[in-house]
């Protein structure tokens, strides 16, 4: 097991006025459904819920059913009436360096506005509204404008194929797209609508495509379909009453996209999901709406987007900086730039993407003023104990605590992480189960680990943002979730509990492998390799072998003073020898030039095993990028 001693107390100033404090834990424990109700109250209810939970139908779970209450009201319109209307909701940054902020009381104008154009196209309640839109503000208003009159967003990545389109359109049978003619990748202008016109034509059912106008390139026109986004909105009123809805109203669907078969289209719900929303991003971020600015790099198309741009930060009345484009464009220190030009004091990023700023060199961001910067997040993946210590020093400057968030897009809103008020963090592990939250480790059998132990992660109680059922498909919600333990929900990830109970996320455990008889996981080999000075990234499979089974195969990014030698990969093994116990050596080390990464940023292990195991490449329609692949099959014979 990997050792990691390294342990940092949270700044004193910053516990000292923490929004969450200690006895948080002790209050939630006591009574958590009392502890729930309590943070319901952040939100503003039409009519205040008198009941918490009902779990009479498990694994269906009601939370706050007898309350109403409007989200897009709670993210907005409460916000100028409180007198806050022209603070700043979102300052946006196009890649191109065009910017725009945008002020709370413009945002409720605009969101009224694509309210009553939504009405006017005949979308009501119940109804669902596609939306594939760049990053640019229009994708939180459209989402907001779906919420305030009940109508469901199903939003889909700016980056997915008409195929990918077409299927979730089907599945959620959408009625109205939102789109964009285009949005600025790379430098260039990267068109979106043909695609939402080939997935369109394949069905009759699409009533309307709404084209938001971003790069002003010249688009495909269905006359009597498509409608311009700034026409429609423009001839609207800018008032819009919102109506209270049921707290179990669905708010939205966003899909999965899980390793094997048909994407799951996970539903969220209104209440709960929101007090979940506020409450972690105001206690795990220690959000001052006054005074501090937000950044979440996340891009709306995943639920970090929905979570962490749209529905906490602005339910608690934040100032936030939305970014259109990539890290690297115009040059690789622009994120630090945006920090530096809006004085950003909460971070919120991805563990591949700190790695690759790692790889791009300290100097990068040592050009910037990042003092700003209090509170950093990470998301999406274990974050490797030396990209996080790289984060802390020279992005937090050794002062900003770290904040390493575990949760799912069916999990809704963060589940376990550290507060950075309280916790003495530790790198690599999100650590505690946030207040008002059980979770823990289990064995094969069901039966929780004690300290030292491992196994996988369940979550032991119904929390408010839980997925209420997979879309269409309750069986499948069941047989996925609630069938692997009795009476738990199953998150599909391997964890450890140290020997003070913290948790250590170990991957999903379809990627655990089991060599000589010995479960080893994943996470753990990379970590051990990217802990080596010549390592920036490495991505770690369990190959067939004839035998241990299964065999270790690294593929590893060197750093840019590195060169790949039978000398350093010698190294490289017993370095991981020496960290994790000889049985995780890897037997074979390749070196790469990248790795093949989902959209979202994950890497995607199934496809290197194919390479380990001499197979066919299985399906790559959701890598960023294919030719990766390409490159890597082309080092094969030369290497072992
Ligand atoms: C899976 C969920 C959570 C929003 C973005 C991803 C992995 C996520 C962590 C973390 C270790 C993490 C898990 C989880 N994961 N955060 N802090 N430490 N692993 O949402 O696409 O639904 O993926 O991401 O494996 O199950 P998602």
């Amino acid at each position: 097991m990997l050792k990691e001693e390294r342990k940092f107390a949270p700044p004193a100033e910053l516990s000292a006025h923490a929004n969450v404090k200690a006895d948080a834990y002790e209050r939630a424990r006591e009574d958590r459904l009392g502890f729930w109700a309590e943070q319901a109250r952040r939100l503003s209810w039409e009519t205040e819920p008198t009941e918490t939970l009902d779990w009479s139908n498990p694994p269906f779970a009601k939370w706050f059913a007898d309350g109403k209450l409007n989200v897009a009201y709670n993210c907005v319109d409460r916000h100028v009436e409180a007198g806050n209307g022209d603070r700043v909701a979102i300052h946006f940054e196009g890649e191109p360096g065009d910017s725009r902020s945008i002020t709370y009381a413009q945002l409720k104008d605009e969101v009224s506005r694509a309210a009553n154009g939504l009405i006017e196209l005949g979308v009501g309640k119940g109804d669902r509204v596609a939306v594939y839109l760049p990053m640019i503000p229009e994708a939180v208003i459209a989402m907001l404008a779906c919420a305030r009159i009940g109508a469901m967003h199903s939003v889909v990545f700016g980056g997915f194929s008409a195929d990918a389109i077409a299927a979730r359109i089907a599945d959620a049978d959408a009625k109205v797209v939102i789109t964009a003619d285009g949005g600025y990748r790379r430098g260039k202008p990267s068109a979106l609508k043909p695609a939402v016109d080939a997935a369109v034509s394949r069905f009759d059912t699409v009533e309307h495509v709404v084209v938001v106008r971003r790069t002003g390139e010249d688009t495909a026109w269905t006359e009597g379909r498509d409608v311009w986004w700034h026409e429609l909105t423009e001839r609207q009123s800018a008032e819009h009453t919102p109506e209270a809805f049921e707290a179990e109203q669905p708010l939205f669907i966003l899909y999965t996209s899980g390793t094997t078969g048909k994407p799951k289209g996970i539903l969220h719900t209104s209440g709960g999901y929101l007090t979940q929303a506020s409450f972690t991003h105001h206690a795990v971020f220690d959000l001052k709406p006054e005074t501090d600015v937000y950044w979440c790099t996340a891009d709306i198309g995943w639920v970090t987007g929905h979570s962490y741009i749209v529905y906490g930060p602005l339910s608690n009345g934040a100032t936030q900086v939305m970014y259109e484009g990539t890290p690297d464009t115009p040059h690789q220190g622009r994120f630090w730039e945006i920090v530096q030009k809006y004085g950003v004091t909460i971070l919120y990023a991805a563990p591949t993407a700190i790695r690759t700023f790692m790889k791009w060199g300290d100097d990068i961001p040592a050009k910037f003023d990042l003092s700003s910067l209090r509170v950093l997040g990470s998301v999406g993946e274990p974050i490797n104990p030396e990209a996080w210590m790289w984060y802390r020093k020279n992005i937090g400057h050794d002062k900003a605590p770290i904040v390493d968030t575990w949760w799912q897009t069916e999990t809704g809103s963060m589940m376990i992480s550290p507060l950075p008020g309280v916790t003495a963090t530790k790198p690599g592990s999100a650590q505690t189960p946030l207040p008002g939250i059980s979770a823990t480790v289990v064995d094969d059998e069901g039966n929780e680990v004690g300290n030292g132990g491992g196994g996988y992660l369940v979550l032991t109680e119904p929390w408010p943002s839980m997925l209420r059922t997979i879309w269409g498909d309750d069986q499948r919600f069941i047989d996925t979730y609630w069938s692997r333990f009795e009476g738990k929900y199953f998150a599909g990830d391997g964890a450890k509990k140290d020997e003070d109970g913290d948790i250590w996320l170990l991957g999903r455990v379809d990627d655990v492998m089991l060599v000589s008889g010995h479960n080893i996981s994943t996470t753990e080999v990379e970590s051990a390799l990217v802990s080596h000075p010549a390592v920036a990234e490495a991505a770690v499979v369990g190959a067939a072998d004839q035998t241990t089974g299964q065999a270790i195969v690294a593929f590893v990014i060197l750093r840019g003073s590195a060169t790949e030698s039978e000398d350093l990969v010698a190294e490289l093994r017993n370095h991981v020898g020496a960290t994790l116990g000889p049985i995780a050596k890897p037997k074979r080390i390749m070196a790469v030039a990248e790795l093949p990464k989902t959209r979202s940023g994950k890497i995607m292990r199934r496809l290197l095993r194919d390479v380990a195991e001499n197979r066919e490449l299985g399906d790559v329609t959701t890598l960023t990028d294919s030719s990766v692949m390409d490159l890597i099959q082309s080092k094969l014979p030369a290497s072992g």
